[in-house]
Order: structure tokens, then sequence, then C-alpha cells
């Protein structure tokens, strides 16, 4: 049984008022949003009140908002789509080593597909360095994708630099901000941003349901073809309930931002201090950007143990925490986030991604430091 629940970056409880605001579109007004009866009407109405509660909060405008399946069908949207609709300016692509598999084996099969990706290496911090960026550049270069905040570390990417890069030279920018949303203010109407990804269950809203931002003057080709929902760009029936789950969810981050971010922070650096204070600094690596980083998102090595272990005795003292390495034929590999960060093997070998949320507490932050601690004096005897 979990008792402290420390994956917020994996994915986030649903919050009571965001249930409440589903539950009418499962029961009463189940109308299919297309249909012209009262029902379809009333559907259709909770769908444009969301888009505009969503686009207000990011600043874009609502039709600029294409409502999908969650964060994964968004990466994927803005890669193959873009790459399809620009094939006949260029097909070379550029995005970073740490993003997130949405987006890498989007873009290996692209690769299959006679696009060419360059995949930026990135700093010791997970920061991708603007050189890399204008070196890459190529006259055929039609897209260029990264994270605004890494999922295994935290680390933010210089977005806004990036963007004008892009910009100066024509060339499409995708953003993946799933886990930026409700940690870093957006505001699309500023940001040199062309497309933008986002996910409602990161953010206490329900799983499968996220968007795509894809401004204006942006040519996507369809992933999927069939009715005319999402102005053409996305067929298939909106779940009503979700997306209004999702509105729930960004009215909520919009109404406790501050308090939210202030905790978090709170939260992230007292487990930080502890953990160190409770094992020494040298037994403590912290592994990510200092300050360039989103608040919820803190990750330790505790160096000569491994993440497997670690995790394991975690899990049986009941906490919930991650590692960013995916699990292969019953063993972790190794991440490819840490990897690329060419962090020394102790480091990444040991690596633990602990991710907090607005129910956590300052009290469950003491009892996890206590039970780490006992946990690694334990292993290390
Ligand atoms: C950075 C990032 N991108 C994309 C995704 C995929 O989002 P979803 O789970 O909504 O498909 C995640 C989920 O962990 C993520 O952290």
């Amino acid at each position: 049984m979990t008792d402290i629940y420390f994956d917020h970056a994996a994915t986030t409880p649903v919050h009571p008022e965001v249930l409440q605001a589903m539950l009418p579109y499962f029961t009463t007004v189940y109308g299919n949003a297309s249909s012209t009866h009262g029902s379809g009407r009333q559907a259709r109405a909770a769908t444009l009140h969301a888009r505009e509660t969503i686009s207000q909060f990011i600043g874009c405008t609502p039709n600029e908002l294409i409502f999908t399946s969650g964060g994964t069908e968004s990466d994927n949207m803005a890669l193959f789509g873009a790459a399809a609709a620009g094939s006949h300016k260029g097909k070379h692509i550029i995005t970073s080593q740490i993003e997130h598999h949405a987006v890498l084996h989007a873009c290996e099969q692209l690769e299959k597909r006679g696009y060419e990706v360059t995949y930026l290496p990135v700093d010791k911090t997970g920061r991708i360095k603007l050189e890399h960026v204008q070196q890459a550049i190529r006259p055929d270069t039609i897209l260029i994708s990264t994270m605004y905040a890494n999922n295994e570390v935290g680390t933010i990417q210089p977005i806004d630099d990036i963007g004008l890069m892009a910009r100066d030279k024509g060339i499409l920018f995708h953003v993946d901000a799933v886990q930026a949303l409700g940690h870093v203010p957006i505001d699309l109407s500023r940001l040199p941003v062309d497309l933008m990804s986002f996910s409602a269950h990161k953010i206490q809203g329900p799983k499968g349901i996220g968007a795509l931002y894809a401004a204006k003057h942006v040519k996507l080709e369809p992933l999927l073809y069939g009715g005319n929902q999402e102005r053409k760009r996305r067929a298939g029936t909106e779940n009503t309930a979700a997306i209004a789950g999702f509105s729930k969810a960004v009215q909520i981050i919009d109404r406790n931002t501050y308090e939210t971010r202030q905790k978090l922070e709170k939260l992230r650096s007292e487990m930080a201090a502890k953990l160190q204070q409770a094992l020494g600094r040298e037994q403590v690596v912290i592994n990510g950007h200092p300050v360039e980083r989103v608040p919820h998102i803190l990750n330790v090595s505790f160096p000569g143990i491994s993440t497997e272990t670690m995790l394991m005795n975690l899990d049986l003292e009941g906490i919930a925490a991650a590692s960013g390495s995916a699990c292969t034929a019953g063993s972790l590999e190794v991440s490819h986030v840490l990897k690329a960060m060419r962090l020394e093997d102790e480091i990444t070998r040991s690596a633990i991604r602990f991710s907090f949320g607005p129910s956590n507490s300052l009290q469950e932050i003491d009892k996890a430091v206590e039970k780490i601690a006992t946990v690694v004096q334990r292993i290390r005897n």
C-alpha cells in the first residue's frame, strides 16, 4: 500500500472538484458534442467553455487549441503533422537527446520515413546549449522540438532563445510543455513558439486528455481522419467529460498558482536539505539544474545503491517514487536523460525521482526522509 505518494510527474490524483465537474457528462449531459439536439448542444457548450478557459490561461485563441488524448498524441501530432506538411521545404528536424519517448520514438519513426533528425546533446545539468542549436540548423530544417521542462530531472530549457533562433530562420518550433504546465507561467501570446503540447493528468486532471496548441499560421497534416471535429485537425467524438475535467484542473491551477508553487518549492528544498542532513552531503547527490528547474521534481542519487534496490525498498516502506529508466527484461536500463547528461556511472545507476503535488505535506517529507535514511543505512551495512 502506498502511504506517501511522491510520483506526481508520472501522474496526479484527480482533484475532487475536477471529478465533480466531469460527472454530469457521464450521467445527464451525455450528448455528442456534434449533435444538434439539446443534449448535444449542452455538451458542445461545455467543450467551448473549456476551450476558452484553457486558451485564456496559456495566452492563445480558442481556435488554436486542439484537444487530443494526452501529451503523447500532442507530441506525435506536432511532429508527424508538421513534418508531413513541411516536407516540400525540407526533411531535417532538430530535437534533443533528453526528450520524452513520445518525441524520441516519433523522431525514430520519422527517420525510417526518410527524415533526418539531429539529437542535440545537453550539459551536465540537462540544458541544451544555444550554440549547439545554432550549429545544427540547416537550410532544410523544418522543425525544432524541445521540451520546456524535463520529466526526470526538472531542468527548464531556454525556450525563448531557441524559439527566436527558429523564428529568425522560418523554422517551426514545437515545445513539449507537459511537465511545465502549472509550474512555469506560459503566455503563448509572447512566446516564440508555434506548437505546444499539454496533458491534463499531470495537473490533477483526468488521464487520456490533453491539447496541442497550434498557432494560426501552422499547417499540420492530421494524424486521425474521420469527422470534422477540432476543425478537421483531429477527428473523433469529443471526450466531453475529460475536456470539462481538464478545464477545471486549469481553473484550479489559475486560482492557486502562487501558493502551489511556493508549497512545492518548499517541499522540494526541505526534502533535499533533510536528506543531506540525515545521510551526509556526499551521500546525496542532487541532479539537474540548480536554478532553471520546475519546483515539483527532485532527482537524487544515492551513490552505491542501485535505483532498482532503492525503489523496491521505498515501495516496501509505502513510498511511491520513480526512476526515469525503462524496465527491460526484468532489469532497469540506465535512463537516456541521465546518460545524455554524462554523469558518472555511480550517479546514473542510483538516481531516484521524487515528484511532489499540492496534496503532499511537510510531515510526509519528514516521514519519508526518516524511512529513506533507515533504508540507506540498512543497505549500506
Ligand atoms: C515531458 C512529457 N511529455 C509527454 C508525456 C506523455 O504524456 P501523456 O502521459 O499524457 O501521454 C509525458 C508523460 O510523462 C511527459 O512527462
